[in-house]
């Protein structure tokens, strides 16, 4: 159990409006911080107000990129609960991120306790009106000033808050998307399954082509044979091919196992519909696309939620999906889903934990 310092900010900021909250631009009151270093391991847990970072330019991060982070919500339900949405998973892909990063581990219960300790001191920041969340983003970074090529032998863990509405400007209504000739994101045995910055980075040359071309995001295809489906930009990837739903297999280690991704799997099975977690190549969809057989398509995220694809262009052959409208299954997915976590449709899978 951490023992977590308070200090309190002596000015609270004008809260932005909420009508216009976007994703990611406007940051609460406090943050939550706690150091790392060899031999006193995790320690001095504090909530604090939210600051900027005082680093050495020779900050470890800054040069070879050793960092991790995630992404998880709180919402605010009509009877004023505040709840998380499976937080745990989150916490363990932490702790499998942080493994392949040589990051030292935390003591779940710790991160848990810490998200809901800041989570609760800025409470008044969390949207009330359904579709708006309260974006929580851990990360951590190796702090050592030094140039070697090496593990950092300090850390630091921080928590921010962002109030947040839909990730697309299009809302819930289906993305464009584009699919990457050229670039890869991740092969096998590198950190695709990671949560890290550098995975990003790598996205934003083809990111920034496609929304050129007027596309919201890029769908990566597999770094060896450029041909298999990995994920999108910022959401793993469903397609519903003749009625059946598919996603890509995290066999590979190049995908991210995304929370959304598997509650989405988890509740499509429920229903009763066939779900397979396997290899699809970008020619079985166009195959598919080509014989009528490509009914729906949809991304699924934390930030994200369930967003529905209604174009995709490979190559230039554009294929349009169920007339580039949201489909029933993706609707329903995200009905559900969505209610779930606002407390609207009843959790039988037990998935949502309170903040009190
Ligand atoms: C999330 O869905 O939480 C993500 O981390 C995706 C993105 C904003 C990087």
């Amino acid at each position: 159990m951490l023992n977590i310092r308070y200090e309190y900010t002596t000015e609270k900021k004008v809260k932005p409006d909420y009508s216009k909250l976007g994703f990611g631009k406007y940051f609460t009151d406090h943050m939550f911080m706690m150091d790392y270093t060899e031999g006193q391991g995790w320690h001095d847990a504090r909530i604090v107000p939210f600051q900027n970072l005082s680093l050495s330019p020779a900050t470890a991060v800054f040069h070879y990129a050793q960092e991790m982070f995630e992404g998880l919500k709180a919402y605010k339900t009509a009877d004023g609960k505040i709840q998380l949405f499976r937080p745990q998973k989150n916490i363990e892909r932490l702790n499998n991120t942080n493994r392949r990063m040589c990051i030292p581990e935390i003591d779940p219960d710790d991160v848990l306790q810490a998200i809901k300790a800041v989570v609760k001191t800025d409470e008044d920041w969390i949207p009330e009106e359904e579709g708006k969340s309260l974006y929580i983003r851990p990360f951590i970074i190796a702090t050592d000033a030094m140039l070697g090529v090496h593990p950092s032998h300090s850390y630091l863990f921080c928590i921010i808050l962002s109030p947040v509405g839909a990730y697309y400007a299009t809302g819930i209504n289906p993305v464009k998307i584009y699919v990457e000739p050229e670039y890869v994101r991740a092969v096998k045995g590198g950190t695709g399954f990671a949560k890290v910055g550098g995975n990003y980075a790598a996205s934003l040359k083809g990111q920034e082509v496609a929304e050129k071309l007027g596309y919201a995001q890029v769908l990566w295809l597999d770094g060896i044979h450029h041909k298999y489906i990995d994920e999108v930009g910022a959401m793993n990837v469903f397609f519903v091919i003749d009625g059946e739903i598919i996603t890509p297999t995290l066999e590979n280690g190049n995908i991210l196992p995304g929370v959304t991704r598997d509650s989405a799997i988890q509740l499509l099975r429920s229903w009763g519909y066939k779900v397979s977690e396997r290899l699809l190549s970008i020619d079985e969809i166009r195959e598919a696309a080509d014989n009528g057989k490509l009914d729906e398509a949809f991304g699924t995220g934390t930030a994200a939620v369930i967003s529905p694809i209604g174009e995709l262009n490979e190559a230039g052959k554009v294929m349009i999906i169920n007339e580039g409208k949201i489909g029933p299954i993706s609707q329903r997915l995200y009905n559900n889903l969505t209610g779930i976590q606002w407390g609207t449709v009843e959790d039988t899978m037990g998935w949502t934990v309170a903040v009190d």
